[in-house]
């Protein structure tokens, strides 16, 4: 199941996008390291089979939105600023029916849909829920965070947020990111006001990780290189 869609996201992919364009390039590289970051939650949890290709199947595809919004918009930064990307990915799959393109049974669609809706928001909230789509919430929104530590610490500032690295340099934190982080925090899109403030809030994603695992992982693989 999961070979048959991945190959369809990247036929999907190279049709409609230019892979030379570093944006692009940068989400491709991101989505497939989501999705190894899926299997590593998967195995670490011993989840079955079938959870383990479902992780995988929402890693593929969650950002799906993320690609339509940058040929549209020219930028990944700041949801609030454009539509937000998780629920563009879903209108994308589940609205127009591409889901059907990349997986044939129907027999998943409500925890796929629910955890790529849920996978950017701030807060997770389960209610309602049932206990796939929690795991599947879950498991996307740390799969998501730890590439992004990976990403952090490789990929150009300016690439990944639209943001100088001077404007990070010569800017001071803002009372309330200040103090959100020191109090274990994550950060609201919304109250960022300077380029560190920026910065700071993808270093409080340290603080919504879910399971273990994730933070395993970025305590024994993530260095910092710059
Ligand atoms: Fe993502």
């Amino acid at each position: 199941m999961f070979e048959k869609a991945a190959k369809m996201f990247s036929e999907f992919i190279k049709d409609n996008f230019d892979i030379s364009d570093e944006k692009i390039k940068h989400k491709v590289i991101h989505t497939y390291n989501v999705v190894k970051m899926a299997e590593y939650i998967s195995k670490d949890l011993d989840l079955s089979e079938e959870d383990r290709t479902l992780s995988r199947i929402v890693a593929l595809l969650h950002d799906i939105g993320r690609f339509s919004q940058s040929k549209e918009f020219g930028s990944f930064r700041e949801d609030q600023k454009n539509i937000d990307h998780a629920s563009l990915g879903v209108k994308i799959l589940f609205e127009d029916n591409m889901i059907r393109a990349f997986v044939k049974e129907n027999t998943y669609d409500l925890i796929i849909k629910t955890a790529i809706a849920n996978h950017s928001k701030y807060e997770l909230n389960t209610q309602g829920m049932t206990e796939k789509e929690i795991l599947h919430s879950k498991l996307i929104r740390d799969a998501d965070k730890m590439d992004s530590f990976r990403a952090r610490t490789v990929d150009d500032i300016y690439t990944m947020a639209n943001i100088a690295e001077e404007e990070i340099e010569n800017s001071l934190i803002t009372d309330k990111i200040y103090n959100d982080f020191m109090s274990k925090k994550t950060i609201l899109s919304k109250d960022r006001r300077t380029g560190i403030d920026i910065w700071i809030s993808y270093i409080a994603f340290i603080f919504d990780i879910n399971y273990k695992s994730g933070l395993k992982y970025i305590k024994e693989k993530i260095t910092l290189t710059n």
